[in-house]
């Protein structure tokens, strides 16, 4: 498996950092031309912060729901809580409704090497990397439509107890 390294995570986290400052910078910018406390549905996308972990060396996200409004754009940040070298590997990934075995099922197939996630797979809404202990990364992605997803990791075996709602309102 591709591991990385802590910097080559460092790093990402800091530019991670950056976009988001830049962000914050632009929102500012489009929050001066209209006030935001009358907000219309043509307002530009609300921008939410989630995080979520394992639960320590457990197989349990730390949350099992999740919830944005529509047209969120939607930055989430994944920590893995497991103790660094334990070779307890995790990721979150969100999927359509109803798919949430099949993508465990074909990530298993697609092995270590594609993170345990079919290629360009198109029930796949948005995923982290496969990450170790003590690591976290962060993903930026629109809120699919108005509804409930499921994610889960896809590790295998993982799936069954590592899964949680996802709730579009
Ligand atoms: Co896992």
């Amino acid at each position: 498996m591709n591991r990385i390294s802590r910097r080559e995570l460092l790093k990402s986290i800091g530019t991670c950092s950056g976009a988001l400052a830049v962000g914050v910078v632009l929102s500012a910018c489009g929050g001066s031309e209209a006030p935001a406390s009358n907000q219309q549905s043509a307002s530009p996308a609300t921008e939410v912060r989630l995080e979520i972990g394992s639960k320590g060396d457990e197989l349990y996200y730390d949350k099992d729901l999740l919830e944005v409004p529509a047209n969120s754009k939607v930055t989430l940040t994944f920590k893995n809580n497991a103790q660094p070298n334990s070779g307890m590997l995790h990721n979150w990934v969100l999927v359509r409704p109803g798919t949430a075995d099949a993508v465990a099922n074909d990530g298993i197939t697609a092995g270590e090497a594609n993170g345990y996630l079919k290629p360009n797979d198109e029930r796949v809404i948005a995923h982290t990397k496969m990450i170790g202990g003590g690591e976290s990364d962060t993903i930026t992605f629109d809120a699919p439509p108005p509804g409930t997803y499921d994610y889960l990791c896809t590790f295998p075996g993982h799936g069954v107890l590592m899964r949680g709602k996802f709730v579009v309102k």
